[in-house]
């Protein structure tokens, strides 16, 4: 049985007293306790957040980390050894802003998932098709090759402690949702991938759904049999909107 998680990613949202005031929206909300809650806060506010966290059932994670998981010369980069000691639980990896905007190859990607997880952190490793490889009818192969340079360069494996988010390039922060439909078709096709390598893995792995997530259409999507949670951005600024989301994802 899958407990899904509800993942708030930031971005690059908050001044300092924002920061606070969504925490403490965050501390006075009604969550439910079937759902695992994480935020993602930008590095320069996350020991902020776990300080100002006054519950225990909300996780902390990280939007990215360095290639390297120790310290080191590594100018402006933050290492997963680092976020780890500030209690990060995850660790976002191969986000599609960071892939298109920032250039990170998949052997960029690689190594993050590696340091992630060898400072006891679990990767999120996000993947997903740009509109015109949805038009080109692309998803599923785009899909497979972002896993497969995972897999075939750190063995199926590694999968066991990570979670996969499923994000549509064009639905992330255009209101565009995709169906739940054609979200869950992309969601099996990933786990009959997974499942040619480990059943076990296919099983236990959580597969989150993120683009334009909102109170309005989270129900539907993630009372689909694939979709295990959701990755969240522009709704995770707003506690009550957050875990409305959060809530929908109970009681599967
Ligand atoms: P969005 O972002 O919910 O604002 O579309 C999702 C994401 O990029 O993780």
């Amino acid at each position: 049985m899958r407990k899904p998680l509800v993942a708030g990613n930031w971005k690059m949202h908050g001044l300092r007293a924002d920061i606070v005031e969504l925490v403490d929206g965050l501390n006075k909300a009604d969550l439910p306790d079937d759902v695992e809650v994480a935020v993602f806060p930008p590095f320069i506010h996350v020991e902020r957040v776990v300080g100002a966290l006054s519950r225990s059932d909300i996780k902390v994670g990280a939007q990215d980390c360095a290639i390297q998981p120790g310290q080191g010369a590594l100018t402006g980069e933050v290492s997963a050894s680092q976020l780890r000691d500030l209690e990060c639980k995850y660790v976002l990896v191969g986000h599609s802003e960071r892939r298109l905007v920032l250039g990170e190859s998949d052997q960029v990607i690689c190594d993050k998932f590696v340091s992630a997880q060898s400072a006891q952190m679990i990767p999120v490793l996000c993947v997903g098709e740009t509109r015109e490889q949805r038009e080109a009818g692309e998803t599923f192969e785009v899909v497979r090759e972002q896993l497969g340079a995972v897999i075939d360069a750190l063995g199926v494996q590694s999968l066991v402690s990570a979670v996969v988010a499923y994000e549509p390039v064009w639905a992330i922060g255009t209101g565009l949702t995709a169906t739940p439909d054609e979200a869950q078709a992309v969601h099996a096709e990933i786990r009959a991938l997974l499942s040619g390598y480990s059943k076990d893995l296919a099983e236990e792995i959580r597969i989150l759904y993120g683009g334009s997530v909102k109170a309005t259409n989270a129900a539907e999507l993630f009372g689909m049999p694939d979709i295990d949670g959701g990755l969240v951005g522009g709704a995770s600024l707003n506690a009550d909107e957050f875990s409305t989301i959060c809530r929908a994802a109970g009681c599967k």
